[in-house]
């Protein structure tokens, strides 16, 4: 039996909950496969009954990114998966949900799920170190209570219903997590025009960003080149650059980012399922 650790994680905390909850799985050999890589996402990846499938994603309300490739690529046979999700100490509102929906479409059955907190893409403060020591802890339990589930008891049946998480505390972000969560379909994107970068003057041509970019948005020729209809707004290259060269130019995007943030200070812990 193999246990695969299955993320898109632009920022590396959904990677870090994948690894920590792995923690907790003992004598079982770990895989894992980044679907950040374009390649990956256009690989079949087929799973036996035996196998264990710890999958990972960020959300922005729902599953964000391209979670179809990601989902589309994998094929279960009557295989026990953990779904896992992040957000940035908002709501992740339908995408467990969506996932667990995706995912038993392509022969897997939800064992567990989590919905996690990891530090917030655009910044401001938010979920700064997340996860961090306590989510850690957290983290591990669930693991280890996997691994007694299913290692030890054979057991694949998913007790706990998974629901939506969902704000209450102020009618813009209840009225946007409803509408995006109600939106059929896997997963959710920002309007082309609000990917807008700007690279300024102290970018070193490092080709770091080129090179996390999960869509192949950006280019090198002189300067970095930025296909805006490709990006998906994930921040990957924004968080990565280390000379902090690359920001959002979109205003639309700046203002929303500081109207949800205003929310975030109170810190949310995980919800489990099992
Ligand atoms: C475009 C976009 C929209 C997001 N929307 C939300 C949101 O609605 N609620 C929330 O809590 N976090 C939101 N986030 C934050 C991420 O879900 C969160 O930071 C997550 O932990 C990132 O995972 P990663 O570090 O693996 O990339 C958003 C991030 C991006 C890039």
């Amino acid at each position: 039996m193999k246990t695969y650790l299955i993320y898109f994680s632009p920022g590396g905390s959904t990677k870090k909950t994948l690894r920590n909850i792995a923690k907790g799985l003992i004598n079982t050999e770990i895989v894992e496969i980044d679907m950040m890589k374009q390649e990956n996402r256009q690989k079949k990846f087929e799973f036996g009954q035996n196998d264990l499938v710890l999958l990972g994603m960020m959300t922005a309300t729902k599953l964000f990114g391209v979670p179809s490739q990601v989902i589309g690529a994998l094929k279960g046979n009557n295989t026990p998966f953990v779904g896992v999700v992040t957000c940035g100490n908002g709501y992740y509102g339908s995408s467990l949900k969506v996932m667990k929906k995706g995912m038993e479409k392509r022969g897997f059955t939800m064992i567990a799920g989590g919905g996690f907190i990891g530090k917030y893409s655009f910044g401001r403060g938010i979920a700064e170190n997340r996860p961090d020591q306590k989510d850690e802890a957290i983290q591990l339990k669930f693991g280890e209570a996997i691994h007694k589930k299913l290692f030890i008891g054979n057991n694949r049946t998913l007790h706990s219903k998974i629901g939506i998480d969902w704000p209450k505390e102020g009618s813009f972000s209840t009225i946007k997590c409803a509408i995006i969560s109600m939106i059929p379909g896997l997963g959710m994107k920002l309007p082309a025009s609000w990917n807008k970068l700007n690279f300024d003057s102290s970018c070193i041509k490092c080709d770091k960003c080129v090179n996390t970019c999960p869509v192949g948005a950006l280019s090198l020729k002189d300067n970095v080149v930025q296909d805006q209809t490709k990006c998906i707004g994930c921040q990957a290259c924004v968080n990565g650059c280390p000379k902090q060269s690359i920001t959002i130019a979109s205003n639309k995007l700046i203002k929303s980012v500081e109207n949800v943030a205003q929310y975030r200070s109170k810190r949310k812990e995980p919800k489990l399922f099992i």
